[in-house]
């Protein structure tokens, strides 16, 4: 039943990415990411920030472009809403769906690969 559950949930994301994504907002997205993520992942992304780079494993440097648990819009997105540990990684990389609305989320994604450089 959970099984089938978050199937339908992951079939809704799929369903709903490409419009969220385009929809996004790339400066309601850097507003957002410097509000609650800056502190780990750097003002410019690039994992050292403050309390980031005293972490280990270390929060991921979003100017590498290079994603642990997938570097797909909807990859991303699921780790930002169930955090890193929902994937078997760090629990310090919290899950924010509770916390952050879901086109801010989306928001955040597409500024997050925007920092690749
Ligand atoms: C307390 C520090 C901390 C904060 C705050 C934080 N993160 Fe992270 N983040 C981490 C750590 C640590 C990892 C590495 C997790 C791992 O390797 O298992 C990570 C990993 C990630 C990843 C990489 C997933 C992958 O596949 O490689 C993304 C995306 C991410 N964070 C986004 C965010 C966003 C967006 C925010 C703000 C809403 C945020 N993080 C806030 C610590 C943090």
């Amino acid at each position: 039943m959970r099984t089938l559950l978050s199937l339908a949930f992951s079939v809704a994301i799929l369903a709903t990415a490409p419009l969220a994504m385009a929809d996004a907002d790339l400066e309601k997205g850097q507003q957002v990411y410097t509000m609650f993520c800056s502190t780990c992942h750097g003002a410019t992304g690039d994992g050292q920030g403050p309390v980031g780079k005293v972490l280990q494993p270390p929060p991921r440097d979003f100017t590498a472009g290079d994603f642990k648990y997938g570097g797909s819009d909807q990859d991303i997105f699921q780790v930002i809403s169930d955090g890193a540990a929902s994937k078997g990684g760090s629990p310090l990389m919290a899950p924010w769906g509770a916390v952050i609305p879901e086109p801010d989320r989306w928001a955040i994604v597409k500024y997050i690969l925007s920092l690749k450089k």
